[in-house]
């Protein structure tokens, strides 16, 4: 059998779609765009920027990136697509300003989907995913075709639904394992069946989404690479439904680190040094840190390669091993993925161009005024702290992004007494969207408890108040801290980051974040259908 065009992995970035799936994770339109941005200086080759028909909100921001992003060097830009008219039509729409457009057609394939979720028979899924795949076709020449919890359906009628598919002009084919229900041993043989079972499936490039319900979701996308899968479906951190999906960063760099086991895999002579992947991996970390401030979505310390422990070794005689060698316990260099040595660089006596170079050595491009607040806001970090390191720099621009993208109440002052003798107080001050700035105090069991008091007093904007942490950015007293608080409304998370060297002040922003976020969803009722509500 003929191994599937392309000889390398093509890697489908779904950060934007099931990435924020995931609870909490809910993004603005245009924090899908910063996103997208760093997603196309990695290099994905595509980029499901949404699905376009389940709200104006994800229509605008599909749009917005097909514009912006879809350029003719960019990436293909993609959204999901309902077996539906309507939902192809909305998705077409949405992708024309790409220069490369996909639209990704799923439907149901299990019995236990089919009897309880689609109430239809095998042979009228069979009927849609002709006639649906033939529609997007009509739009555009790249159609990915889905058969939703596939991996859980009977394989005879799914080699017959994929064969539909590809005789409609499906060019990609992909597998999801929608419930993070197989083992790797049983993903190969699925692959192996369908490769040589489906009438056409040499024609179309063979893809797989693994959802990671048992942990399992980059062993199995790997196993399927073994077999001739070329197109990985997968997020950064592993964000999405549940569990979350296949972690870009986890694959690419098993791709790279592993290369002469997985070259003869892809035709490739075992040595060869030629990559795996388009992925510029000294991008990663940068992209994981910018997903995972947006989205709230803290990465766990011990999470493969972007995790704050992964190049950290703890044990004595670890440390005297790498101190001696490297290679004794380190696979590959945190340079590779962008992780510099946390250089110590700017002081407060830095001045506005060493502050510009090093924003620009680290990849962030600010215009002027964006580079002012920037300065303004490291200039009072730098007054309290002595030594502003990269990663400082990264929280403050980031910080930056967050406040501008994000309008609504704003924090004006905030001002607490606590102590051991003392009811913690705090005093705060906010201006509303209409211009008006209000002040107020409330006493609480802490002085966070108090802030919050303080705010809800003034925003009066209903929420509960579900989870609140406090992260170090760098090492040291004077650190700033990294805070992230989720809060619930109406049965959806929404979260909110902030950093700062004092912890109440950037519990006070983190708060405003999040709140301006409930405040949005608030006004902007009704919104999005749930995604899963299928109408045929
Ligand atoms: O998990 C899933 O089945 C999906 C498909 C739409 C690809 O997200």
């Amino acid at each position: 059998m003929s191994i599937p065009q392309p000889d390398r992995v093509i890697i489908f970035d779904t950060t934007l779609r099931d990435g924020e799936q995931s609870p909490g994770a809910t993004l603005n339109a245009e924090e899908k765009l910063a996103i997208a941005h760093q997603l196309a200086l990695l290099g994905v080759d595509v980029i499901e920027a949404g699905f376009a028909a389940s709200s104006p909100g994800d229509f605008a921001a599909v749009r917005t990136i097909a514009e912006q992003v879809g350029t003719l060097d960019g990436p293909i830009i993609c959204s999901l697509a309902r077996a539906v008219r309507q939902d192809i039509q909305t998705a077409a729409e949405a992708l024309q300003p790409a220069a490369h457009s996909r639209i990704h057609v799923f439907i149901s394939a299990s019995d236990i989907h089919l009897q309880y979720q689609l109430r239809k028979s095998r042979a009228e899924v069979l009927a849609i995913v002709e006639e649906m795949v033939a529609y997007a076709k009509s739009f555009v020449e790249d159609v990915e075709f889905s058969p939703m919890d596939a991996t859980r359906a009977e394989p005879a009628y799914l080699y017959q639904m994929l064969e539909t598919a590809i005789r409609a002009g499906a060019t990609t084919i992909n597998i999801p394992d929608t419930v993070g229900y197989r083992t790797p041993k049983e993903m190969e043989r699925l692959i192996q069946g369908i490769r040589t079972r489906v009438a056409g499936i040499d024609q179309v490039v063979l893809s797989v989404h693994t959802q990671n319900d048992l942990g399992l979701a980059t062993a199995n996308a790997l196993a399927a690479i073994e077999h001739g899968v070329r197109q990985i479906e997968c997020t950064i951190n592993g964000i999405g439904e549940r569990a979350g999906n296949t972690a870009l960063e986890e694959i690419v760099m098993a791709l790279e680190v592993r290369k002469s086991y997985f070259n003869p895999f892809l035709g490739r002579p075992s040595e060869s040094d030629a990559p795996l992947t388009r992925i510029k991996t000294t991008e990663i970390y940068k992209t994981s840190r910018l997903v995972s401030h947006l989205t709230g979505m803290l990465v766990q310390p011990n999470k493969a390669i972007v995790g704050a422990n992964a190049f950290a070794h703890e044990s004595g005689i670890h440390q005297d091993g790498v101190l001696k060698h490297r290679e004794t316990y380190e696979i590959m260099e945190a340079a590779s993925i962008g992780l510099a040595e946390n250089q110590i660089v700017l002081g407060k006596h830095s001045g506005r161009n060493a502050f510009r170079t090093r924003l620009q050595e680290l990849g962030f491009e600010l215009n002027e005024a964006d580079l002012n607040k920037a300065f303004h806001r490291f200039k009072e970090i730098a007054d309290k702290k002595k030594e502003v390191s990269d990663w400082d720099l990264e929280a403050i621009v980031r910080d930056e992004l967050q406040v501008q993208i994000e309008s609504g109440f704003q924090l004006e002052h905030v001002q607490v007494t606590c102590g051991d003798c003392t009811c913690p107080t705090a005093t705060v001050t906010i201006l509303k969207p209409d211009g008006t700035i209000l002040t107020d105090a409330a006493v609480g069991t802490g002085p966070v408890d108090a802030v919050y008091r303080a705010i809800h007093r003034l925003v009066q904007i209903p929420n509960q108040l579900v989870e609140f942490s406090v992260q170090a950015v760098t090492e040291g007293i004077d650190a700033l801290g990294t805070v992230t608080v989720r809060l619930r409304q109406d049965s959806r998370l929404f979260s909110g980051q902030a950093s700062d060297t004092d912890i109440v002040v950037a519990a006070a922003h983190a708060y405003m974040t999040a709140l301006n976020r409930v405040h949005r969803h608030i006004q902007n009722q009704p919104e999005r259908p749930a995604p899963t509500g299928i109408l045929f």
